[in-house]
């Protein structure tokens, strides 16, 4: 089909790649041309263990459809092995997907070091140094797309995962730094924060949801993304999930603007608390407010009187 998205000539490292949504992605770009890396350490889904029947699976399936792959057995934090394995087999890499990862689900309470410190480890020391292994491919050919792997506990929190919120939400700051360092090289790159059926949701939903959330339904958008024709969008984040796709983005509320003089006191800006919040003209930043601007309005409005009564928690009082 003269018409369909392909990646022929293309390498696509996809990391994790030995089950759920990596396995998915490292089919589908096979059967769309491209060779793959299929990256996997085959470990539990808590970090434990190794095996190399993972990645070697994938592969076969792959190569038994009549596509091309090679494994890859390295924990992420070896990214250079990766890369490695994409120069040897296949001579170049064009598009990487940060997308192996773990749980080590418990309360911030009784969360011991090791839980936090796996999780940085495989999430961002592993998306860190498989990029890090790549960009130099990147900025030389000038090409390269990059689709890392955020999650909801990322963008919003979720009980008992602290250390993996931390760690995806560091996924949209690492995508957004990326995004602007690599654009003038033809590096795009972006985040996604999926939801489908995979061993690590098995154990948290019920079957019946599970069955909605297929991992092959996140495919479109990360192939999109992945994709030559996809010229402009870069440091973006998506949700996407049983079916659904839709950006994210930052919003920037009005704010509270003090005079910068003898009136810049807790007082002054409890008095304008409420701008603070005020989303009804809300701006949608990529990148920080624009300090010299607000200064020089800042400088035009009225001096607020130090003395002056406000409510505060529901009384009237003199606060400055
Ligand atoms: P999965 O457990 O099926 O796949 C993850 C794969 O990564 C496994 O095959 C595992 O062996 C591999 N892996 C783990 N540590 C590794 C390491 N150090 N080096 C190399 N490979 C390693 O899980 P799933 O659901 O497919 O997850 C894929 C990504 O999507 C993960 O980053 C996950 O955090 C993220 N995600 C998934 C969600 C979901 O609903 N399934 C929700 C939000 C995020």
């Amino acid at each position: 089909d003269a018409s369909q998205l392909r990646y022929d000539g293309q390498v696509v490292v996809v990391t994790g790649a030995g089950g759920g949504l990596g396995k998915a992605y490292a089919t589908f770009f096979a059967s769309r041309g491209a060779s793959v890396v299929v990256n996997d350490l085959g470990g539990s889904h808590k970090g434990e263990g190794q095996a190399k029947n993972a990645a070697d699976d994938v592969v076969s399936e792959i190569r038994n459809a009549g596509g091309k792959a090679a494994a890859n057995y390295d924990s992420v934090e070896n990214g250079e092995g990766i890369i490695k394995t994409a120069i040897d087999n296949f001579g170049r890499i064009d598009v990487l997907i940060n997308n192996a990862g773990i749980l080590r689900d418990i309360s911030f309470k009784n969360m011991k070091d090791q839980d936090w410190d796996l999780i940085m480890k495989v999430h961002v020391v592993g998306a860190y140094k498989c990029a890090k292994a790549a960009w130099p491919y990147f900025r030389k050919q000038k090409y390269g797309r990059v689709i890392s792997t955020a999650s909801a506990a990322g963008l919003f929190g979720s009980f008992g995962q602290c250390n993996y919120s931390a760690a995806k939400l560091a996924q949209v700051g690492f995508t957004e730094t990326l995004a602007k360092e690599g654009f003038k090289y033809n590096i795009l790159c972006n985040v996604i924060a999926p939801i489908a059926a995979s061993r690590m949701t098995a154990t948290v939903m019920p079957p019946e949801v599970l069955d909605n959330l297929k991992p092959e339904w996140v495919v479109p958008l990360v192939a999109v993304l992945a994709h030559a024709s996809n010229t402009e969008e870069s440091g973006s984040i998506f949700e996407v999930g049983g079916g659904h796709m839709a950006k994210l983005r930052w919003e920037r509320a009005k704010g509270a603007l003090l005079r910068a003089d003898e009136t810049f006191t807790p007082g002054a800006l409890l008095k304008k608390w409420d701008n603070v919040s005020d989303f009804s003209e809300p701006e949608y930043p990529t990148g920080v407010a624009n300090f010299m601007g607000l200064l020089e309005e800042a400088q035009k409005l009225p001096a607020n009187p130090p003395d002056e009564s406000i409510q505060y928690n529901g009384k009237v009082a003199l606060i400055t």
